[in-house]
């Protein structure tokens, strides 16, 4: 597949292949054992200019487009799926600002992100609004100088290691999705506080979190693009922009979960004879490495696809998010079960990949939500050619 890249997708993908190896792959399993944020590892990012790659160059960063944060991505999560998605967040929390911002807001906040010296979360689901986004019940109004945003904000990855959020709250019930505004939140608000991290079954370093808002205020200029009512649009474009990166991050776990499998192949016996010799392993091998790249070719394509302003990015970047996402289910589970007993302790590393793997099924819109994309949008081309 390199010789589909450019020089640039290249230089990116090898110093975050070094990064993975040198810092990540030693301390993954324990940093997913206490539950410990990689502060050391978004150092080295930072240090190798890898924040904030997909931010526009006039605003601090590289405009490296979706590809090249796909491909960071991908190798991040190859060593550690949670510090994959510990990365990404930041494209999803500040895509809103990229796509809705005013001038002025852009100039505020995204040069601090593309620096890596503030990370941004993006929240937009609730304990009753998960797949639903269009019916949360965060409100918000405008009192004077400032709005007050009240309400709460759940399974927020990144949560608590942020500095800034782009939260989604309605400032006009009545209407629906039509009446979600989006606002920039920066932590210290009056009112606004992160009452609970997750305990969670995999990306356990990156911490997921509720937010509460209880009467939070702030300037009115933090109305994201300084109008009411544009928030629900506003997310629907940032996910369709951001669910290749759940793509990267489900196949980077997945060749991850291959490349160590590979590894204990080549030196496992069972009975005497070497597990590599069992046709029914090479057969195991065969499929997990076709699928994984199946799932390159398809989240590649998505990213190159919103990079070139392509017309009907939703479809492809749904597909990219379902498809990488099971296969990443898939291989992991295939891989330990090569391990045999094995496969279920955690110091061979397989069984966290196995868990880091699971939540890219739901997490950015379920994998029921992306069949809804794609099955409405596949109708809509349809009818418009009947
Ligand atoms: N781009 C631009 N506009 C869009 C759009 C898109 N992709 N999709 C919809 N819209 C517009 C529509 O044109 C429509 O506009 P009008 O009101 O002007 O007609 C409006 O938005 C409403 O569209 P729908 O009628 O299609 O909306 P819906 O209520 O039927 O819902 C949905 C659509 C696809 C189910 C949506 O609710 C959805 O995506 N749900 C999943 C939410 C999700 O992915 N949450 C993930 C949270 S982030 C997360 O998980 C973070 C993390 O931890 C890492």
């Amino acid at each position: 597949m390199n010789e589909l890249l450019t020089k640039q997708n290249l230089e990116y993908q090898a110093k975050t292949r070094e990064i993975a190896q040198k810092y990540i792959k030693p301390v993954a399993l324990e940093l997913d054992l206490n539950q410990t944020y990689p502060w050391e590892i978004v150092k080295h990012l930072q240090d190798a200019g890898l924040m904030g790659v997909w931010i526009p160059k006039e605003y601090g960063g590289h405009s490296g487009g979706v590809m090249n944060l796909v491909l960071i991505v991908e190798e991040l999560s190859r060593a550690c799926g949670g510090i994959g998605v510990g990365f990404a967040v930041n494209a999803l929390g500040s895509f809103p600002i990229i796509l809705g911002g005013t001038e002025e807001q852009k100039q505020r906040f995204l040069p601090d992100v593309a620096a890596g010296k503030k990370l941004v979360a993006f929240g937009l689901s609730e304990k009753s609004a998960g797949s639903d986004a269009g019916s949360l019940i965060c409100r918000a109004w405008k009192d004077g100088e400032h709005y007050v945003l009240d309400g709460e904000k759940k399974w927020n990855t990144n949560g608590t290691a942020a500095s800034t959020y782009t939260i989604y709250a309605s400032t006009n019930p009545e209407r629906g999705g039509r009446g979600i505004s989006a606002f920039i939140v920066e932590k210290g608000a009056e009112g606004f506080t992160i009452p609970k991290e997750e305990d969670k079954l995999g990306i356990r370093c990156i911490g997921v979190a509720e937010l509460l808002f209880d009467k939070c205020k702030i300037p009115a200029d933090q109305l994201l693009g300084g109008t009411e009512g544009r928030g629900f649009m506003n997310a629907m474009m940032t996910l369709d922009r951001a669910r290749p990166g759940v793509a990267a991050q489900a196949l980077g776990l997945a060749q991850g979960a291959l490349d160590l499998t590979l590894e204990y192949v080549a030196t496992a016996n069972l009975n005497g004879e070497s597990v590599s010799s069992s046709q029914g392993i090479q057969f195991m091998l065969s499929d997990m490495a076709t699928q994984i790249e199946a799932a390159r070719r398809l989240t590649y394509a998505a990213a190159q696809a919103i990079d070139a302003n392509a017309k009907g990015v939703s479809k492809l970047a749904a597909m990219s998010k379902l498809f990488a996402s099971d296969v990443a289910m898939k291989v992991t589970t295939m891989a330990t079960e090569i391990f045999g007993e094995l496969g279920i302790i955690r110091d061979t590393g397989i069984e966290k990949y196995f868990r880091d793997a699971k939540i890219t099924q739901i997490y950015e819109g379920t994998n029921q939500i992306q069949r809804l994309v794609i099955g409405r949008t596949l109708l809509k081309e349809a009818a418009s050619k009947a």
